[in-house]
């Protein structure tokens, strides 16, 4: 017969934490968010750490290379997905790598017999109001000109002239050349009034952009996530089919930190995948494994396969229907309390620290804060930047608001056969474990991070921890009852109009 848990599967925001002595040190400036991503010894220091705790899913939806470099810009990781062929996932690891703070690959690019209609058109769909004007339209073609919001008048200036007409032309546009360094770059900025730099290479190529709110972002940035080449640390996800292909690949792009991405890892197809990684690459790069919601699957990715981290979570994602679908997973709170005590375990018995992921179905900034009091080295969230400027997908005009489209891995529409299939060659769907749907835009990575990274300091200082090891060694849970969950929220006021104030 079938062993049945006592337990009931638990979600985060079954919980509240009870806040412990404040002392005067305690104080948002003073805390540390630092975590780390690989394994280590007591003692150690790990071979590499986040400066937050936030990592984005590896998914179509929302990692790509500008999640990537606004992360790691930030101290996170995004995990470039893998549902895609390996020379293209590649391209964005590198795009990553390359990636010169402050120095920015023009992505509004037009050409000059280009209508200013069309223009404004382009302006409107990527949100920035520098245009390239180069021969051929496209980022890294000869540079023929500039157009900013401030050349034309969109109500009184004739929409079917071509951009030339209006466009401040190269002659005239100060500009640098390959090789300035970023220093030189803004004080350029700065001695001619501009807002942005043209980089051009030696035959007159448009190379990339300098613009002064970089300078300023960039000097903010202390987090920054960067390697000893002081380059920014990418991180890719693998599946476990093709990875003999794939990983070389992805080092060779500069890959720094992998992860193994299933719905399911407690398998023997990740331990043949991180064994044989391991032995070609020793430690030179992080690998993580999972998912699992169990001690058994812990202890078996720990023992067995020796990855760095260790992801947990089935079934719980905001574009899941695994549970639905297959009747497998657990309550994402569950899972990690139970993760939690056996790598706390393991570290008693075996010296050896396994950081661990929460990933999925964090639907709130206090469900985040949750999972790590409890525990969680880092979290993995999908929908939280699915809703950014910088995830992949275009944005979408409905009913008056803007939305862009989120879709699971598991779906359809990402076709993702590695990551649900046996079988390498199968690429028909059977049935799906993801939904296809939309979420609203709430702003750029930067505004939804300095929101929640200001409730976590605060409810760490609430809680008398700097450090997020302090903040769950100190940390004390109770349990909600749905009574006590209805007095959490506000009670007996007239709320306004909920459509346009609902915060996301
Ligand atoms: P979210 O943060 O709640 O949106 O969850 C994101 C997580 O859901 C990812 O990191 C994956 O672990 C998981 N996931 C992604 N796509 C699918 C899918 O199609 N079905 C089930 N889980 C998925």
């Amino acid at each position: 017969m079938a062993k049945i848990l006592s337990d009931i599967s638990r979600t985060f925001s079954e919980y509240l934490l009870i806040p412990r002595l404040t002392e005067k040190q305690h104080i948002a400036s003073n805390v540390s968010l630092k975590t780390p991503i690989t394994r280590f010894k007591k003692d150690e220091t790990p071979r590499l750490s986040l400066n937050i705790p936030f990592v984005s899913a590896s998914m179509q939806a929302v990692s790509g290379a500008k999640m990537a470099i606004a992360l790691a810009r930030r101290g996170g990781l995004a995990f470039i997905y893998c549902s895609q062929p390996i020379n293209k996932q590649a391209s964005k690891v590198s795009r990553v790598k390359h990636h010169k703070a402050g120095f920015v690959e023009s992505d509004s690019n037009v050409k000059p017999d280009t209508l200013l209609k069309d223009t404004i058109s382009l302006i409107n769909k990527t949100g920035h109001s520098t245009v390239a004007v180069t021969h051929d339209g496209t980022s890294k073609g000869k540079f023929l000109g500039i157009l900013t919001d401030k050349d034309f008048w969109e109500y009184e200036d004739d929409l079917e002239k071509p951009v030339s007409h209006y466009m401040t032309p190269r002659e005239k546009v100060v500009h640098g050349s390959i090789g300035i360094s970023l220093h030189d770059a803004n004080s350029f900025l700065h001695k001619h009034k501009k807002e942005c730099l043209p980089i051009l290479d030696k035959e007159g190529n448009l190379d990339a952009l300098v613009f002064k709110k970089d300078f300023f972002d960039h000097r903010i940035n202390p987090e920054e996530l960067l390697d000893s080449e002081k380059r920014l640390v990418v991180a890719a996800a693998i599946n476990t089919h093709d990875f003999k292909k794939r990983v070389p690949a992805l080092i060779e792009a500069g890959t720094d930190v992998f992860t193994m991405d299933s719905s399911d890892g407690y398998s023997e197809f990740q331990k043949e995948a991180a064994l044989w990684i391991r032995e070609k690459y020793g430690d030179t790069v992080a690998l993580g494994g999972g998912n699992v919601v169990s001690a058994e699957g812990f202890r078996y990715l720990a023992e067995e396969t020796g990855v760095d981290f260790v992801k947990v979570g089935i079934g719980g994602g905001s574009i899941c229907i695994t549970r639905e679908q297959k009747g497998i997973g657990r309550g994402q709170a569950s899972a990690l309390l139970e993760v939690i005590a056996e790598r706390d375990n393991y570290f008693k018995q075996t010296g050896m620290y396994i950081p661990v992921c929460s990933d999925g179905g964090l639907a709130n900034d206090t469900q985040i804060i949750i999972a790590l009091a409890m525990g969680a080295d880092f979290v993995m969230m999908g929908r939280y930047f699915a809703m950014t400027n910088e995830s992949p997908p275009p944005k979408i005009s409905m009913s008056g608001r803007l939305f862009k489209p989120y879709w699971g891995e598991g779906s359809n529409r990402a076709r993702n056969w590695q990551r649900y299939s046996d079988e390498a060659t199968d690429t028909t769907m059977k049935f799906e474990e993801g939904i296809d749907g939309y979420v609203p835009i709430v702003g750029s990575v930067n505004d939804v991070l300095d929101v929640t990274l200001a409730k976590l300091r605060a409810t760490m200082c609430n809680n008398g921890a700097l450090t997020l090891r302090e903040f769950t060694e100190k940390a004390i849970i109770t349990r909600v009852s749905e009574q006590s969950f209805v007095e959490g929220g506000t009670s007996n006021i007239v709320l306004p109009d909920q459509k346009t104030t609902k915060e996301f």
